[in-house]
């Protein structure tokens, strides 16, 4: 990005010892545009909240500020992965009990996460009232970072819709396997047939070679150019990484305990093109768009309901 905010994030939280990291200041309101990318997948398991976690510190590590919000609300991985012990949800948000900064977590490597929502079933199915309140706090927290990036749940079901059409743009996991790419191919044909969705990316995670990711992506962009008219990149691939594990089972990022370990560099140079491609990739703005989206999702849902 052209003008990088301070990291505020990280700066931030710097130096506690606790992980939750209450009241944050309004700092930078206005500087820039926060740019909104949601990480998603058609199946489960393809290593969704490993990529988005580690690509948030990648990120970070390059001095930018990054809030990851943990919107896949069935499985609230995002904490515990990370081994952090959120304070209160955003249920108890919405009961007004505290504010979305009171929840808010200071994650490893100096990104900021707002945790996933037990007590939610989905955010699509919460009453209208409710749904504009918390996206109104959402968008007051998010505004003061470079990037929002979304762990959404994995599918096509409405939840993943609700936060796929509304950010600026998609990034699908994919792994190598068959399954993972007829699912793909079927949430980007709803995203795009549906939801108006025509620029996806591609991180084709936990291959054994880059050939192994090539040949997946290829034949991924080959189905969506036959019979869709969208726009497919290519951002890059991680290897199979033994650390990946080790690290999950020691509720630590690799990017952190393992900075050199091929799967975390090859998520730092996801980040990277991430951040270079900066100025083609923002057409669709940033957080104004995410809530006009998202506030129009909820139009969308009310009649689709109606
Ligand atoms: N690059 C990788 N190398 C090795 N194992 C991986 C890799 N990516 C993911 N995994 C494994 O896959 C599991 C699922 O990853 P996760 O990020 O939780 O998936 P999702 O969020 O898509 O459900 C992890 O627990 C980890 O064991
Ligand atoms: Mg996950």
């Amino acid at each position: 990005m052209n003008q990088k905010r301070e990291r505020n994030g990280a700066e931030r939280l710097e130096g506690k010892k606790d992980s939750h990291v209450g009241n944050t200041p309004s700092n930078h309101a206005g500087q820039g545009v926060t740019r909104v990318l949601s990480f998603t997948s058609g199946k489960g398991g393809v290593g969704k909240t490993h990529s988005v976690t580690n690509v948030a510190i990648a990120l970070a590590n390059q001095g930018l500020s990054v809030l990851l919000l943990d919107a896949d609300l069935g499985l609230a991985n995002v904490d515990v992965l990370l081994g952090l012990k959120p304070k209160g949800t955003l249920h108890d948000v919405l009961k007004g009990a505290i504010s979305l900064d009171d929840i808010l977590l200071a994650g490893p490597g100096g990104i900021t996460i707002i945790p996933a929502a037990s007590g939610i079933e989905e955010i699509h199915a919460l009453k209208p009232e409710e749904k504009m309140f918390l996206l109104e706090e959402i968008e007051r927290v998010a505004h003061r970072f470079d990037y929002l990036l979304i762990d959404t749940p994995a599918g096509i079901g409405p939840d993943v819709m609700y936060f796929n059409s509304a950010a600026a743009e998609v990034v699908c996991v994919i792994t190598g396997e068959p399954t993972s790419l007829t699912d793909t191919y079927a949430l980007i044909k709803v995203l795009s047939t549906t939801y108006g969705e025509k620029r996806f990316s591609v991180v084709v995670n936990n291959v054994d070679s880059e050939e192994e990711a090539t040949a997946a992506f290829t034949k991924l962009a080959r189905a969506v150019d036959r019979f869709l008219q969208v726009d497919v990149r290519y951002l890059g691939w991680v290897p199979s990484d033994p650390t990946v594990r080790d690290c999950i089972m020691q509720q630590r990022p690799v990017s952190c305990e393992f900075p050199s370990s091929p799967s975390a560099r090859a998520l730092a140079a996801v980040a990277r093109r991430i951040d270079d491609e900066a100025p083609q990739r923002r057409l669709k703005g940033g957080m104004q768009f995410f809530f006009r989206q998202l506030l129009e999702m909820s139009a969308y849902g009310e009649e689709a309901s109606c």
